[in-house]
């Protein structure tokens, strides 16, 4: 651990990491990010070997603004009212990598697409801006492990030894959406943060959710992700005696005082409930429950979304 990890990183502090290609976490929209210069590969191969990431599970670049995005990857029509519309913000769009862009091959493990997006907190921006390359960023956690929504849980994630730009709790905390987009197709390869109907709207008809078994799909959805230590049952109107409790709306209490009960919207505003997941989980399984259940999600707008991270996180571990 060296002395910078624990002290307060400032902007001028993560360029400086990020440029001379280490990594250095920071806070975004939507989750953390563990960011490293996408144009050299060594700060790249630090990424994965920090997160313990399979390699075949390309990253997404973060871009400071349309500009530097133009620079990697070819927008189409579609692609250019989309990030006319959301961006800055957490839709990420998987594009045709421009020939010769600069970026390190190990981004796109191998692939022709590149997965760009803006995001919307400011000093994600500012820090890109400062760095003047696109930054390559997973979410700040060790692979397999819950997102990260605070400075603080990156820091315990990976144990104090990851510099952190803080820039307070994620107000949207879930993940970027990802979109595939052609001339002619827009597919969902991952739910998020940006609800799929408002896509939907934009482009004036229904962005599909990708088939699983279908060449075009997001590498790195795999089955079991973003877990707990203790195990997790979905869809729980009451949990059972000794069961660490996720709510939501309104719910009295199970009269069991030696478990913790954490309410993701008492209102059941999935706005709410998801900027609160990562956290509540991440507070639940520090208690070593025996197990967490979970109370039901209504699958709509960023229900999808939480509905997604919910059972990847209860799914049986490889
Ligand atoms: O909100 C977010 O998207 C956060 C913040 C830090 O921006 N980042 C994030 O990155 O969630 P990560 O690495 O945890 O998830 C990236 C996903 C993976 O599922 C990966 O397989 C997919 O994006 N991906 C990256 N490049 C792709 C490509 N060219 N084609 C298809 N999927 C791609
Ligand atoms: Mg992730």
């Amino acid at each position: 651990m060296t002395q910078s990890t624990i002290h307060p990183v400032t902007i001028r502090d993560a360029a400086k990491i990020l440029l001379s290609g280490d990594v250095c976490a920071f806070a975004t929209e939507t989750v953390y990010g563990l960011g490293g210069d996408a144009t050299n590969s060594d700060a790249v191969l630090a990424i994965y070997a920090t997160k313990a990431r399979p390699r075949f599970n390309p990253l997404i670049v973060h871009c400071c603004d349309m500009e530097m995005a133009r620079e990697l990857v070819v927008f189409s029509d579609m692609a250019e009212k989309l990030a006319e519309a959301f961006w800055p913000g957490p839709l990420t769009l998987v594009l045709p990598l421009k020939e010769g862009a600069e970026v390190s091959e190990l981004v796109t493990a191998g692939l022709d697409t590149l997965a760009v997006r803006v995001p919307a907190l400011e000093s994600a921006r500012d820090l890109i801006r400062a760095v003047g390359r696109p930054i390559a960023a997973p979410s700040a956690n060790p692979s397999g492990r819950l997102s990260a929504t605070t400075a603080e849980q990156v820091h315990e994630l990976f144990e104090n030894k990851v510099p952190v730009l803080d820039g307070g709790a994620c107000t949207a905390g879930v993940e970027s959406t990802i979109i595939s987009v052609s001339d002619e197709s827009c597919v969902q390869l991952r739910a998020g943060a940006l609800p799929r109907d408002e896509i939907s709207t934009i482009i004036g008809f229904e962005v599909v959710e990708a088939d699983v078994n279908a060449a075009i799909s997001a590498p790195g959805m795999l089955k079991s992700h973003y877990a707990p230590n203790a195990k997790m049952r979905l869809n729980i109107e009451m949990p059972d005696q000794g069961e660490a409790y996720l709510a939501f709306g309104p719910f009295a209490g199970n009269n069991d005082n030696s478990t913790i009960t954490l309410n993701l919207s008492e209102a059941g505003d999935l706005k709410e409930a998801a900027r609160n997941l990562f956290a509540h989980l991440h507070r639940l399984d520090a208690e070593n429950p025996q197990r967490i259940a979970v109370a039901p999600i209504p699958q709509r707008g960023l229900g999808e979304a939480i509905n997604d991270r919910l059972a990847r996180a209860a799914a049986p571990r490889p």
